[in-house]
Order: structure tokens, then C-alpha cells, then sequence
């Protein structure tokens, strides 16, 4: 049974603050989890309370949800069994009472939602992940590193595109993958500087190069790819996250990079030249959230080959993705807990997705705390791959780093994702 249920106002990883709950049980078992935020928002995303006090951290502090766990849920929820997670996220959702979580706030939700299954887990005596998703849970995912960082992240300085990933499937482990992973990083740094490129970091600890092109990025990581001895295609893949919400005004997708200002069907025949010349196996948000008719068009002319992954449009609400599937519009969605608020609904969507043979690509927040739970989430579930970022800053590497846990947990049992997730292999 739950005993204690204790918030505070903590700080993310771009200074802002955020959400931290401790969770207690009877037993004294104890545990702590962190809630994420996000800079590139899809509009329909629930909602993320701050205080709006301008006197204090800008008008971001979140000392209102702080106060809603502590004096609205906490009451409500200790005494509960700490095991039925279902049970509880549903007695989280009518206390807020509205459809977006904008009463209590998605991030109060959210913190107590993962603080209770983490607690669960241990009075479960088993691993987050085997907790989450079975005892027979054993797939590594790939990590796909953003390791060039550009848009909103980066402050419109470098690339128009805002993540630029490798996806190294070619390994036989995920260690390898996260081994490789680290090398082309820092074989990319050394190419940067050589060329005279600043190798400062972004939001979610990719380099920012002032390139004079979205394609350059990629043709820089080839070659850091190919300057540790690896092979782009076989070895290693592209993910493209453009977040084109972002640069999408009245109808119109603005690249200042180049000077372009592409309508819908332009934009995508731009995709598909970059989808033909690199091996890219996965492109998220290609269109803005408020282009439906066109992600159709997308994912009729890339989606064979690869993987249409919808993040500001679908913002891991069930109704939104099951609409996505009647229109056949992508055929992955991204999963961010903190888009809908609580583990049973983002199970929810996940296993929905998965029953129209949909991918589910498990993503952190571009603010992020060292709460590692979506590490042990994605192999729970089996997703296959994870979005994390570059193979820097604690905050992470802090979730790579459990999968390398995890994996050495498994030991000969675990097998690693590698291709297999992929539509198009370029092999
Ligand atoms: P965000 O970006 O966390 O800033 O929203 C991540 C993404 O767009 O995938
Ligand atoms: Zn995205």
C-alpha cells in the first residue's frame, strides 16, 4: 500500500523547472521519479502546468502542480495497492476532471503515474522493464542518436531540421550499437573541427554546425561514419526528426537555411530526394501537425520504404492515432509519456498501434530529467527502437545507459533489435 506521496519543484536540463514525485510504501519502499518537458509542442498535447507568476523562474515554476500532487492526489491515493496501476491512472484522470489534464496538469499526472509502477515494480521484487512488460520481455531496441541538433533546439542557428539521427542496426548488441553510437559522436566533433565547425552543443546534446544546407548534416555524419571504419547503410541508418511544425506558416514550409519556401507537395518531393540519395530508414513530422490531408500524401509516396512516424500530430492520444489509421496517414506513431499524462493510456495507444502493425518509436523530451523510465518502458514493450539523443550529457546517456543495464541483466537471454524494426534496409 501507498504511504507517501511528496513533490517538489526540481530543475530539467535546460534550467527550467519541473516536477520530481517521491512515492513511498508501507513496506518502506521508496522511489523517485522526474517529469520531462518539451520545446517543439504539438498543439493537442495534455496539458503541461506552470504558474505563470512572473516573479519566479519566468513565469515557469511549477509550485501549483507541485501543490496538486501533495494536497489533491496524495490524499486520494495513499492507502491505495500500489499494483493496480490501471485502477489508480484512472483515479488520477477524474480528479483532474477535464480532457486535457489542464486541472491538475499533465506533469503532476504523469510524475505519480510512473512513481507508482516503479514502486510497484520493486514490491513486485522484478526489473522495471520485466514488471512493465512480463518476465519474457527480452528485445533491445536501437537507439537512434541525435547527433546534430537544429530548429527550435538549436535556436534557428544551424539546420532548419531540428534532429538529425544514427540509427546503428548493424550491430550485434546493443552495447556494440551504443559502442558505435559513441565513436561516430566523437569522430563527428574531430570532422567538425577540422572543417572549422563549431562543435557547441544543442538541446538534446547534438552538435550545431552552421551549415549552409539540411542536407549537409548528413553528408558530415557519412563521413564521421565512414571515418571509424562503419558503412552508412549497412552499419548505420538516418532518422530525420525536421519537427516542421515548427517552420510551417500559412500553408507554406519555410527553409531560411536555403532560402526555400516549399508548399506541401514540394516539401515531400524534397524528402523523398533526400530519402533516395541517404539511407534513411525513418522520417518524424515531415509535415506540420495542421497538414493532415498531406501526411496522407507522404505516406502514400515514402511509407513502403520507410518508417512515417507522427509526433505533433498524433501527441500519443488514442482518438487522434485511431484516426491516423482509418486515414492511413503514417504508419508509426512517437510515444512521449508526458503527451498524454498517464502509463495505462500510453499503453493504451501503444498496443492499439501495434494491432494495426503500426511502429512505435519510444521518444524522451528535449528538457529532461535523469529519470531513466522509458529506457526500462522500451524494452517492456518490445518497441524495438528509442530516441534518447546524442551519446552526451547526463541527462542522456543516463537512459542508454540503463539499456546497457538491462541488456548485461539478460545476459545471453536478450537479443537486440537491429534491422528487424526497419521497413527499408539498405543493405
Ligand atoms: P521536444 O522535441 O521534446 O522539444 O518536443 C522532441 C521532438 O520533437 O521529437
Ligand atoms: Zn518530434
Amino acid at each position: 500500500k501507498i504511504s507517501q506521496v511528496k513533490a517538489r519543484q526540481i530543475l530539467d536540463s535546460r534550467s527550467n523547472p519541473t516536477i520530481e514525485v517521491d512515492c513511498t510504501l508501507e513496506n518502506g519502499i521508496f522511489v523517485r521519479t522526474g517529469v520531462p518537458s518539451g520545446a517543439s509542442v504539438g498543439s493537442k498535447e495534455a496539458f503541461e502546468l506552470r504558474d505563470n507568476d512572473k516573479k519566479h523562474f519566468f513565469g515557469k515554476g511549477v509550485k501549483m502542480a507541485v501543490n496538486n500532487v501533495n494536497s489533491i492526489i496524495a490524499p486520494e491515493i495513499i492507502g491505495m495497492d500500489v499494483t493496480k496501476q490501471r485502477e489508480i491512472d484512472e483515479l488520477l484522470i477524474s480528479l483532474d476532471g477535464t480532457k486535457d489534464k489542464s486541472n491538475l496538469g499533465a506533469n503532476a499526472i504523469l510524475g505519480v503515474s510512473l512513481a507508482v509502477c516503479r514502486a510497484a515494480s520493486i514490491y513486485a521484487n522484478l526489473p522495471l522493464f520485466s514488471y512493465i512488460g512480463g518476465l519474457g520481455a527480452n528485445l533491445l531496441p536501437v537507439p537512434f542518436m541525435n547527433i546534430i541538433n537544429g530548429g527550435v533546439h538549436a535556436n534557428w542557428q544551424g539546420a532548419d531540421f531540428q534532429e538529425y539521427m544514427i540509427a546503428p542496426y548493424g550491430a550485434k548488441s546493443f552495447e556494440e550499437s551504443y559502442e558505435w553510437g559513441s565513436e561516430i559522436y566523437q569522430s563527428l566533433k574531430s570532422l567538425l573541427k577540422e572543417k572549422r565547425y563549431n562543435v557547441s552543443v544543442g538541446d538534446e546534446g547534438g552538435f550545431v554546425p552552421l551549415v549552409s544546407s539540411n542536407e549537409e548534416p548528413l553528408d558530415l555524419i557519412s563521413k564521421a561514419v565512414e571515418n571509424v571504419g562503419l558503412s552508412i547503410g549497412r552499419d548505420v541508418g538516418f532518422a530525420i526528426d525536421p519537427a516542421s511544425s515548427e517552420f510551417y506558416k500559412d500553408g507554406k514550409y519555410i527553409l531560411k537555411n536555403q532560402n526555400l519556401e516549399l508548399d506541401s507537395i514540394s516539401m515531400i518531393d524534397y524528402y523523398e530526394k533526400i530519402v533516395n540519395d541517404y539511407p534513411v530508414v525513418l522520417l518524424e513530422d515531415g509535415l506540420a501537425e495542421y497538414d493532415w490531408d498531406n501526411w496522407k500524401i507522404l505516406n502514400d509516396r515514402l511509407g513502403r520504404n520507410i518508417e512515417i512516424v507522427g509526433d505533433d500530430i498524433f501527441v500519443t492520444n488514442l482518438n487522434i492515432v485511431k484516426k491516423g489509421v482509418l486515414d492511413n496517414i503514417a504508419n508509426a506513431v512517437l510515444i512521449k509519456l508526458n503527451q498524454i499524462g498517464t502509463l495505462s493510456e500510453t499503453i493504451d495507444v501503444v498496443n492499439f498501434a501495434r494491432q494495426h502493425n503500426w511502429g512505435c518509436f519510444v521518444s524522451h523530451r528535449s528538457g529532461e530529467t535523469t529519470d531513466s523510465f522509458i529506457a526500462d518502458f522500451v524494452v517492456g514493450l518490445g518497441l524495438g527502437h528509442i530516441k534518447t539523443g546524442a551519446p552526451a550529457r547526463g541527462e542522456r546517456v543516463e537512459k542508454y545507459n540503463q539499456l546497457l543495464r538491462i541488456e548485461e541483466f539478460l545476459s545471453g537471454k536478450s537479443v537486440f533489435a537491429g534491422k528487424s524494426i526497419l521497413k527499408k534496409s539498405n543493405g
